[in-house]
């Protein structure tokens, strides 16, 4: 059942987190529907600029709405991370997105309202929701890096006459997590005091988190076991803050780091485990096979597994 980010987020508002996964390959693909359907788990499929130039716009599209027949119990949305203008009147155009993000959260204010504005007359028009963004993450995300320096959170005074301004669907705000493995130095997580604020000011609206990957210790620890360099301040959010900030108005929760992650070690392992093989399907079965549980386990710490009974689906 393709929906709306915007009919998702009322159901699960304050009860449950829909994981928001980027896919840029076949495997991911399946795995993330076939996950879903076991689990009866709503979710949202998105792609990302990087991932149009890596497979074409249309040969995403054409894996998802694929998937979407080989697995026809799910309830999903299919939604464009980090738009452009370009991109995203593209995506509306295609008939094929149910949501778009226009991300302008690097101009000033008014730019941002401006920019969001207009995306959300051309998508309101067509019935797709939007999602804009307020505050900047740090952090590495396909081929755009923001510094440290450059990230700033989001103002909850900003908040109320933003979405005003835009009639905006939901709202990545900044709060302290980032983009990629490196999330924070120490003990940092996530700043509640500004989400709660943010929350307090737009209750019931929906809040989206950037930046939601785990970053499990034990993956870093396979990877650099099987050849792999990532460093030891490899650190994702820990999943007790992504709970609580679900509670805290958090609907759609993004994820793209993980699924790398689980590429990276998959792949790796099975050329140091088997170095006479060279078939690509067979660490691919094992990818698809792998990317499933991993779906299952972030559907149960989101508190999303079943919830397809929401939708009617059982
Ligand atoms: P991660 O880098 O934590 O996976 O975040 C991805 C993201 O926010 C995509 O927009």
């Amino acid at each position: 059942m393709l929906l709306t980010t915007k009919e998702i987020f009322k159901k699960c508002y304050g009860k449950y987190g829909i994981p928001a996964v980027n896919v840029f390959y076949m495997e991911e693909v399946h795995g993330l529907f076939e996950a879903a359907q076991k689990a009866n788990a709503p979710f949202i499929v998105q792609t990302t600029p990087f991932a149009r130039d890596y497979a074409h716009p249309k040969m995403l599209i054409a894996m998802i709405e694929a998937a979407a027949k080989i697995y026809p119990k799910v309830v999903y949305a299919v939604h464009v991370d980090h738009g452009v203008e370009e991109h995203i009147y593209d995506a509306i155009d295609s008939g094929s997105y149910t949501s778009v993000m226009i991300d302008a959260s690097h101009d000033d204010f008014d730019t941002n309202v401006a920019r969001t504005k207009a995306v959300v007359d051309r998508a309101h028009a067509k019935g797709i929701s939007v999602e804009a963004e307020l505050g900047v993450l740090a952090g590495i995300e396909d081929d755009i890096v923001i510094e440290a320096g450059k990230s700033s959170y989001t103002n909850p005074k900003d908040v109320e006459r933003f979405v005003h301004a835009t009639d905006c669907d939901c709202l990545a705000i900044a709060v302290g997590t980032s983009h990629g493995a490196y999330k924070f130095k120490g003990k940092q997580g996530i700043q509640f005091h500004i989400l709660e604020e943010i929350q307090q000011r737009l209750p019931e609206f929906p809040l989206v988190l950037h930046g939601g990957s785990s970053v499990n210790p034990e993956e870093i620890r396979r990877i650099n076991n099987a050849g792999g360099a990532l460093k030891d301040d490899a650190q994702g959010v820990a999943m007790a803050e992504i709970q609580k900030a679900i509670s805290l108005g958090v609907c759609k929760i993004n994820i793209a780091t993980d699924t790398r992650l689980l590429w990276t070690r998959v792949v790796r392992e099975f050329f140091r485990d088997t170095p006479e093989q060279f078939a690509p399907t067979t660490p691919g079965k094992v990818l698809m096979e792998e990317y499933v549980k991993f779906m299952l386990n972030k559907f149960d710490d989101f508190g999303t597994t079943g919830k397809g009974i929401d939708f009617g689906i059982s």
